[in-house]
């Protein structure tokens, strides 16, 4: 059913105040995928504000600051100096707003199952404010379902509570859009990278593509929200699968002799069926390692098994301990045990050119060193300081790359390629190479057997 068959007042105000530029946008959560997300509809010509619990980040964004490096210093001084911008921790301005962004976290449990809870909290306290002719969109990535059932039903409950007897789809409106923010890439940006949008209905899916039309170039309207949200599980699985294929690959090849680097070269000159995956030291990031097993989870659900997701898992989260028992045997030809040699690891980001240090698997090869007895430091020009994340704490700080620097070293294991790293000075003064990313590559002949690849 279109609009104007079913909800003319409040569908027609919110249709007309985003044509006007009037219609105000609130952002909850602003970190790599909310903030962008927020300045580019910004650009676009609609008022903004941005919600978040980090007093910090509040704070960083009214000085004009960037806390996420990667996006510049240009973005919030924009932000900051513009008068349809706001950033707040109050969250009863919610009802201001006439469209509600929700872009929280969607981490793993203890166990392995799915986290929803910023979610729910994010959808109670929309309800609790909840009026009519406000759109709300549900951007954090999960497994098909979420935004019909457990973010609904919060909003749902709470405006129950709060006595407001609004119907979603005739009095207000739900979608979901995923993300693909890809933090460090150059070749787009939010407003370029296509968006997939997937309303709960008609009129919601209707709203949502004229206020995402504001900021982002190119959006794709898919047929429901479950659909969308399959389809951003669908891209992150596919990924999470074929760079297990690549590490597997990787692992038979290097034992025949086989550089695997100038395999998939090889086989990436064929112009149809083929897509380079490249192979490294385990998965990073806040969704390759994470939202597979958002569809695990839901699969039981329906007695499936989900084997791909598994295997995928198994085989990327072995490549720490890979990277690691391949500097074991580098060492044992110098004749050095683990216990006692000092290791320098290159990179305490997950990739390169960004300080994201979620999930890395630098913190997984410091640990398992850490375990046998080496003595472990790192350096990473974008991470000053080790952060405790989600599994570690590591209390530790960069090293600055020098001739002496390095050469205090008994081998030094590329884990991240950042830009920034020297590798020529590397290569001159390291008496041991782990490179998991190829990114000695220039230098083999200059390193000869002090470069092991892994
Ligand atoms: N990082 C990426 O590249 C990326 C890409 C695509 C999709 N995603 C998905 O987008 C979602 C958000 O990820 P992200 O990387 O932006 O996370 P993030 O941690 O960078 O940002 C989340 C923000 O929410 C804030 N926050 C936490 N709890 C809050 C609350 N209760 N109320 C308000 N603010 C709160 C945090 O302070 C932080 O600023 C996740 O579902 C993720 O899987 C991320």
């Amino acid at each position: 059913m279109s609009i104007a068959t079913m909800t003319p007042e409040v569908a027609t105000s919110l249709k007309t105040k985003l044509d006007t530029n009037t219609a105000l946008v609130a952002v909850i959560g602003l970190g790599y995928v909310g903030l962008p997300l927020a300045a580019s509809l910004h650009t676009g010509g609609l008022p903004i504000l941005g919600l978040d619990v980090d007093p910090g980040k509040i704070e960083a964004l009214g000085r004009g600051e960037n806390y996420l490096k990667h996006l510049g210093e240009q973005m919030t001084a924009d932000l900051a100096a513009s008068d349809r911008f706001e950033a707040t921790n109050d969250f009863s301005r919610l009802n201001e707003a006439d469209v509600i962004l929700v872009c929280l976290p969607t981490p793993l449990g203890k166990h392995h199952e799915p986290d929803l809870s910023y979610v729910v909290v994010a959808g109670e306290q929309i309800g609790r404010t909840l009026r009519a002719g406000q759109l709300i969109v549900l951007e954090s990535t999960t497994y098909p379902g979420t935004t019909r059932g457990e973010f609904l039903e919060a909003i749902e409950r709470e405006a129950a509570k709060a006595g407001t007897n609004l119907t979603c789809g005739v009095d207000y409106f739900v979608a979901y859009s995923p993300e693909r923010e890809d933090p460090g890439r150059q070749s787009h940006t939010t407003s370029t990278i296509p968006k997939l949008v997937g309303g709960l209905d008609d009129a919601s899916a209707d709203l949502a593509m004229q206020m995402y039309g504001k900021g982002i170039e190119n959006l794709h309207r898919v047929d429901s929200a479950e659909i969308a949200e399959a389809a951003k599980l669908l891209e992150n699985i596919f990924r999470a699968v074929n760079i297990a294929m690549v590490n597997e690959m990787k692992l038979i090849l290097t034992r025949m002799g086989i550089d695997v680097w100038k395999v998939i070269e090889a086989a990436s000159t064929k112009p149809f069926g083929f897509m380079p995956f490249y192979p490294g030291p385990g998965l990073g990031g806040h969704c390759i390692p994470i939202d597979p097993f958002y569809l695990t989870w839901k699969a039981r659900e329906f007695g499936h098994v989900t084997r791909f997701i598994e295997l995928a898992g198994e085989i990327n989260h072995a490549m720490p301990g890979y990277v690691v028992d391949r500097l074991a045997e580098a060492l044992n030809e110098h004749g050095k045990p683990v216990r006692g040699s000092n290791v320098l690891v290159l990179g305490l980001a997950y990739k390169p050119d960004v300080d994201d240090t979620r999930e890395s698997p630098s913190f997984e090869v410091i640990e398992i060193l850490r375990d046998r007895g080496a003595v472990v430091e790192y350096s990473d020009p974008h991470v000053p300081k080790s952060l405790p994340v989600r599994k570690h704490d590591l209390g530790m700080q960069s090293v600055d790359l020098s001739p002496e620097s390095i050469a205090r070293f008994d081998a030094v294991v590329v884990v991240t390629d950042h830009k920034d790293f020297d590798y020529g000075l590397i290569a001159q003064h390291a008496k041991l190479v782990v490179d998991t990313r190829n990114a000695m590559a220039p230098h083999a002949e200059a390193l000869g057997d002090r470069l092991v690849r892994a």
